[in-house]
C-alpha cells in the first residue's frame, strides 16, 4: 500500500496554541513514515493558515508563519483544496486531517465544521459532539439526561451577572466551588472559591473568557482520566491518576510546576472500580455523540461514585500527555494509536459517503 498523506493541523486562535505546538511535534516524529506522508498546516494566534516546514515545527521557539507561506482554502473542489497563496500552486491532496488544535475554534466544532465542508477525513469527534463536549454546561445536561454522574452546578449569564446573588448559589450548592468559562480549557478562567469575596473575583474571571460560564460544588475524589477511542465500536484504556501536591489541577500545576503527579495506570484500584470507571466513561462518551477520540475525565468518590468531569475531544498528545500515555499502557504503542485514528477518521468519512443527500 502506498503511504497515505496526512495533513498535520495545529496551533490555532486559542490560549492553547502553544501546547498544540507541542502535541504537533510529537505526533510528527512519532508517526509511521512508512504509512503516512505528513503535510504541516499552521493556524498562527490571528487565524491565518500557513504551510510550515518541519523545521520550524521542531523549534523550541516555533512561531507560526515564519515562510509566511499563508495557505487558501477552496470548497467545492473534489481534489485542490488547499492552495499556496504566494505561488498560486495547490498542495498535494491529503487523504486526512489530523487536527491537533486544543481549545476554541480547534476543539469547539467551528474547525470540524470547516473540514467537513471541505470533504476531508479528520481525527477526533464530528461538529455536534465537539461542540456539546466543549461547552460543560450542555455536556452536563446531556450527561443528566442520560443518567450519568456529575457535578451539581448551576449556569450563569453575563447578561445577568448583576443580579447574581450568592447566599442562593451558596444554598443550592455549598460553601466550596469551582466556577469556570463553559467552553474553554487547560483550566484558563477556573478557580476554586470557598467564600464570598472568592466568589465574585472568580466570576469576574471567568467572564472574562466566555459569556456562558459554571458554578459546580466541589467534588470530593480521586481525580481520574481515561482514553476512549472509536465510532460504533467504543473502547475504553486503562485508568490514570493526577494526585496534586496542593491545589486543584490549576494552569500552573498542569504545566508549569511539579506539583501535579501523574500515574498511569492510577494506582490501588480495585478491578470492580476500573470497570465501573471504563463502562461510565464509554457511556458519556457514546452519550455525548463523540466518535474519533477523547479521553474523558472523572472524579471517584471515596463511596465509588464516578463523576464525570469533562471529555477532552483533541486531548493533548506532548510526551507527558495522558492520553497517548494511557493507550500504551494498555498495549496500543503511540505510533499505533496515530494510526488507528487516522483509520477511524476514513471509516467514519465512507460512511457518512453513503448516507442519501438527496429526497430520491
Ligand atoms: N466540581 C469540581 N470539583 C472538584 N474539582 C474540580 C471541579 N471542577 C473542576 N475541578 C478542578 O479544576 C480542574 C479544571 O477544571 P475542568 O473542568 O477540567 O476545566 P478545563 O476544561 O479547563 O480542564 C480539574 O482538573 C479539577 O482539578
Ligand atoms: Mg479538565
Amino acid at each position: 500500500m502506498s503511504a497515505q498523506r496526512i495533513g498535520l493541523l495545529f496551533g490555532g486562535k486559542s490560549p492553547e496554541h502553544e501546547v498544540s505546538i507541542v502535541s504537533a511535534r510529537n505526533i510528527y516524529n512519532a508517526i509511521d513514515r512508512s504509512r503516512f506522508e505528513v503535510t504541516l498546516i499552521g493556524i498562527a494566534q490571528d487565524g491565518k493558515w500557513y504551510l510550515e516546514n518541519p523545521d520550524n515545527l521542531q523549534d523550541k521557539q516555533c512561531v507560526i508563519g515564519k515562510d509566511n507561506i499563508q495557505l487558501a482554502v477552496v470548497f467545492g473542489n473534489t481534489g485542490n483544496k488547499l492552495m499556496r497563496l504566494d505561488s498560486g500552486q495547490y498542495l498535494q491532496d491529503v487523504d486526512a486531517v489530523f487536527p491537533i488544535t486544543h481549545g476554541p475554534n480547534g476543539e469547539d466544532g467551528t474547525l470540524q465544521g470547516v473540514l467537513l465542508q471541505l470533504d476531508i477525513p479528520f481525527v477526533g469527534p464530528g461538529v455536534l459532539g465537539s461542540a456539546v463536549a466543549m461547552d460543560k454546561d450542555f455536556t452536563k445536561r446531556i450527561l443528566r439526561d442520560a443518567g450519568i454522574g456529575h457535578a451539581q452546578g448551576i449556569t450563569l449569564y453575563k447578561h445577568q451577572q448583576a443580579a447574581i446573588v450568592f447566599e442562593d448559589i451558596e444554598k443550592e450548592l455549598g460553601q466550596v466551588l469551582f466556577i469556570k468559562p463553559c467552553n474553554m480549557g487547560s483550566s484558563v478562567g477556573v478557580s476554586r472559591a470557598t467564600n464570598r469575596e472568592e466568589f465574585f473575583a472568580a466570576v469576574a474571571e471567568a467572564f472574562k473568557f466566555d459569556t456562558k460560564i459554571l458554578v459546580e460544588k466541589a467534588v470530593i475524589g480521586r481525580e481520574l482520566e481515561c482514553a476512549v477511542l472509536g465510532n460504533e465500536l467504543i473502547e475504553a484504556s486503562t485508568i490514570g491518576e493526577i494526585v496534586m501536591e496542593k491545589g486543584f489541577y490549576d494552569f500552573e500545576n498542569k504545566y508549569v510546576n511539579d506539583n501535579a503527579k501523574i500515574y498511569i495506570p492510577a494506582q490501588e484500584l480495585s478491578d470492580a472500580q476500573l470497570e465501573k470507571i471504563r463502562e461510565t466513561a464509554r457511556k458519556a462518551y457514546a452519550a455525548l455523540g463523540l466518535e474519533g477520540m477523547s479521553r474523558v475525565d472523572v472524579f471517584l468518590t471515596e463511596d465509588d461514585e464516578v463523576i464525570v468531569n469533562e471529555p477532552n475531544t483533541l486531548p493533548g498528545f506532548t510526551a507527558i500527555s495522558m492520553y497517548p500515555k494511557l493507550w500504551e499502557a494498555s498495549g496500543l504503542s503511540y505510533p499505533d494509536l496515530i494510526a488507528k485514528l487516522i483509520a477511524l477518521a476514513i471509516a467514519r468519512h465512507q460512511r457518512d459517503k453513503q448516507l442519501q443527500r438527496t429526497r430520491l
